[in-house]
């Protein structure tokens, strides 16, 4: 069958072009479609940041408004899709549920399915970006048992978020500017880091002819995990329980270095990264900003910063170029924000959103190829059928 390259973890196989975002992992540079991360984060909307991901460029006024105004257009869920909530367990982790209703946008919406199809592609990217704060607000909503709020179109996307999450119905809801500007940056940071585990899966689900929604719901699942969009909960855990134990950062380095019960410094190390991710950066000037506007727990970003100290002046993480990724900072600005722990992963999807749309339409813009890894076969060499009597 020829030749083939083994690559576990594809730490040095390009599965593909891209003309999304570029990344130097031994500069710390990041950039969406050439325009640094320093500068999106620090002049940019999430919206903005969204439709240059898709669309390759900054929109005009007139191209922004138009965009906006079509996604306001789309944020309810189909009144059934809305019952579709009530059959998950109350303390459901939310993630799970937010990747099967995104899942289920296939089953709700099928006149937007057609991968070939320009204008269904346009309209279930549309959905997607309208659909996901509602769909991500009920997932909290059902956790804490509390009544579903319509969207109210008159507000952002990111307001209009707040306000679906914290407020109540027949209530006024004000939204905290400082929290939905902080929170609009936080998304910009997330929303696209090029091959990442969960956007590879959008590009191999979609790479079968697969719809976008449902290749979107297979990227939420791959971000689940630990060691990607999963590591902001992780950290807070992490930070929470060195808090409990009396706040000795030392000592949980010690342990790391070790490597007791296989514990990791979460929210430390990358796979292209071998220097500061310039995300981490941005995200820690925003949590000693916000915290101090906004209140929080001031003791537990003083842990993180120790954590942080101790670690990068220790020979282990030196010598493996190990340093705070995106994660490590952004779960203390979510706490202060008031979003339990649980909810922290389910906020790196929807920054991550316009990224896994952005990848999935651009690999349709080439001529589609499946995606189907080669492997080296480890196990037995032909053997005969044993009948069960002789086993
Ligand atoms: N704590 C302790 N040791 C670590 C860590 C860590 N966080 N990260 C890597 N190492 C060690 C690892 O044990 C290995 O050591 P050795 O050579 O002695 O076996 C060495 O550093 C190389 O690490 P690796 O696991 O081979 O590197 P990788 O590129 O395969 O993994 C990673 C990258 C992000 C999965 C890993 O660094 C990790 O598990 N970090 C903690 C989880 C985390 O914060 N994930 C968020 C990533 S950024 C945002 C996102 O993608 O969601």
């Amino acid at each position: 069958t020829g030749y083939v390259t083994y690559d576990p973890g594809f730490m040095n196989t390009a599965s593909t072009k891209s003309a999304i975002t570029y990344i130097d992992g031994e500069a710390g540079i990041l950039r969406y479609r050439g325009y640094p991360i320093e500068q999106l984060a620090g002049k940019s909307t999430f919206i903005e940041v969204s439709y240059l991901l898709i669309y390759g460029e900054l929109p005009t006024k007139a191209q922004l408004e138009d965009f906006t105004d079509r996604i306001r257009r789309h944020t309810l869920l189909h009144e059934d899709l809305k019952r579709f909530f009530d059959g998950f367990p109350r303390n459901a982790h939310p993630m799970p549920v937010l990747s099967s209703a995104v899942n289920a946008l296939s089953a709700y919406y099928q006149d937007s399915l057609d991968p070939r199809d320009p204008e269904q592609v346009e309209l279930s990217t549309i959905r997607l970006l309208a659909k996901l704060p509602t769909i991500a607000a009920y997932a909290y909503k059902k956790s804490v048992g509390q009544p579903f709020l319509y969207p109210d179109n008159s507000l952002s996307l990111v307001e209009n978020f707040l306000r679906m999450t914290f407020g109540f119905p027949a209530e006024p809801y004000e939204v905290d500017p400082e929290i939905a500007a902080a929170l609009d940056m936080l998304l910009i940071l997330h929303a696209d880091h090029e091959q990442n585990c969960s956007t590879s899966t959008v590009r191999l689900v979609g790479s079968s002819d697969a719809n976008l929604f449902t290749s979107v719901s297979g990227g939420i699942n791959a971000l689940w995990g630990p060691l990607h969009g999963g590591a902001n909960q992780a950290v807070l855990e992490m930070l929470d329980d060195i808090k409990a134990s009396g706040g000795d950062v030392k000592e949980f380095v010690r342990k790391v270095k070790n490597k007791e019960d296989g514990v990791k410094l979460m929210g430390f190390g990358h796979r292209v990264y071998r220097n500061y991710d310039p995300r981490a950066t941005l995200v820690k000037k925003v949590a000693d900003s916000i915290l101090s506007k906004i209140g929080g727990d001031d003791q537990l970003l003083d842990i993180a910063k120790a954590l942080e100290e101790a670690a990068l002046t220790d020979e282990y993480f030196i010598e493996r170029r190990l340093y705070p990724n995106v994660d490590f900072y952004t779960g203390v600005i979510y706490r202060a924000m008031g979003f339990p722990t649980r909810m922290f992963t389910v906020l790196f999807a929807m920054g991550r959103l316009p990224g896994w749309i952005a990848h999935w339409r651009e690999m349709h813009r080439e001529p589609l190829k499946i995606g189907r890894p080669r492997q080296i076969y480890t196990g037995y060499g032909e053997r005969d059928y044993i009948e069960i009597a002789g086993r």
